[in-house]
């Protein structure tokens, strides 16, 4: 066992389960290499993406069990990101110390796992209170050998690609059910990345697809506009001004349960599929109740993702994915800035400005704390 130099402490941002506008961050020793049991692993979380898909994490920390993923002192919960972190302390033989893994990470300057599959691919964080939750965000990619590992795209990537795999899933999960037969799709947050993607996605279908209608708020609208993606843009207080024609199919990143049920309301019986998404509008939060036409379904990706690694064989959702990943870096070149923001005072100030939905929604975020 060996050990490179290391910061002497490990910094955790924390917020407070029962009041999640309290956050703070706390310092505590670095553990020592010697301090780590047999087969455990210390990395250095190098840096990591930030959007409005973590302040989900937190609105859902308890119902969806994210706060599960990095235990954290009484009362209070480590959010998860997606980054890059580098082996630094290692109980390991096949986990080297340099060695950079791409993953599900706690906020925090250092994380501790304890692999168990190990392979040139990667490993999967066999940790015990790990073991129940969902396995995709147990396991992590070793960037070296990886033929698809890009250091000069890695902000993109930390920002972006899980969103991406949600949507690229979503897409895929619509089109082959041949988008429920709806002319139109709605699509709430349509600022967000992660519904980018899939407008992006979905045009990729050229003339056998609905024609995709971005709602969004009118602070947004422009930007939106700006994006040429969507057919058409209109401000969430206008939706009930669309006409009522073919099908619809809602796809909602929002989870704003006005705007559900406006939507629900105005279109009735010609909601043939509504996907609950995601929550940007967290405050919102309310359960959908009984509402005309298809009932609002919850799309979780990891389901989605299980069904095509059987159907597509080992493999076959990465090249599919990666194929698209890399049209999709593209036209995202045109608008989107990354902002790089380093230390625990950026990184607090970013998460409230997320979590009162004052971040602007041309930037990409890249915290290292
Ligand atoms: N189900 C899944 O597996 C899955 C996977 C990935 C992402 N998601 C979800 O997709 C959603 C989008 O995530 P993202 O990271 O792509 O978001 P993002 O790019 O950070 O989205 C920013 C946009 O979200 C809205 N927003 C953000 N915070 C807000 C607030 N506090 N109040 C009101 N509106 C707010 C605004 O859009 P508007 O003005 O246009 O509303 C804002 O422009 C998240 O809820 C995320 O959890 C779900």
């Amino acid at each position: 066992m060996s050990a490179v130099t290391t910061p002497e402490t490990m910094r955790q941002l924390l917020v407070r389960r029962d009041d999640i506008h309290r956050a703070s961050v706390v310092t505590s020793p670095l553990p020592s290499a010697a301090s780590l049991a047999e087969g455990q692993v210390l990395l250095r979380v190098d840096r990591f993406g930030f959007s409005a898909n973590n302040i989900t994490y937190v609105a859902l920390g308890d119902q969806m069990h994210y706060w599960n993923f990095f235990p954290a002192t009484d009362g209070w919960g480590c959010i998860p990101v997606w980054g890059f972190a580098d082996v630094v302390a290692s109980r390991r033989n096949d986990m080297p110390i340099g060695e950079r893994f791409f993953g599900y990470w706690p906020m925090a300057s250092h994380a501790i796992v304890q692999p168990g599959h190990v392979s040139s691919h990667g490993f999967t964080d066999a940790s015990p209170h790990r073991v129940s939750l969902p396995a995709v965000y147990n396991q992590y990619q070793r960037t070296a050998g990886d033929l698809s590992y890009d250091a000069t795209t890695e902000d993109a990537y930390m920002i972006l690609r899980p969103l991406f795999v949600t949507s690229f899933m979503l897409d895929d999960f619509l089109a082959d059910a041949r988008w429920f037969g709806a002319e139109e799709i709605l699509i709430s947050s349509a600022s967000s990345k992660t519904a980018y993607a899939l407008a992006f996605l979905l045009s990729q279908h050229a003339k056998q697809r609905p024609q995709m209608v971005g709602l969004t708020s009118r602070a947004n609208l422009a930007f939106v506009e700006g994006l040429g993606c969507y057919d058409r843009v209109i401000a969430y207080d206008d939706v009930t001004s669309l006409p009522v024609t073919g099908p619809v199919v809602y796809a909602d990143f929002s989870g704003n349960a006005a705007l559900r049920a406006a939507i629900h309301h105005h279109f009735g019986t010609k909601v043939a599929y509504s996907a609950a998404v995601g929550l940007t509008h967290w405050e919102t939060l309310a359960p959908a109740g009984d509402l005309p036409g298809a009932k609002p379904t919850l799309f979780f990706a990891p389901t989605q993702i299980k069904r095509r690694a059987v159907e597509w064989g080992p493999g076959g959702i990465e090249q599919r994915a990666g194929d698209a990943w890399r049209a999709f870096l593209v036209p995202l070149q045109s608008w989107m800035t990354i902002s790089r923001l380093h230390g625990g005072d950026a990184a607090l100030a970013l998460y409230h400005s997320m979590l009162n939905g004052n971040a602007t929604p041309d930037c990409g975020y890249v915290i290292q704390l």
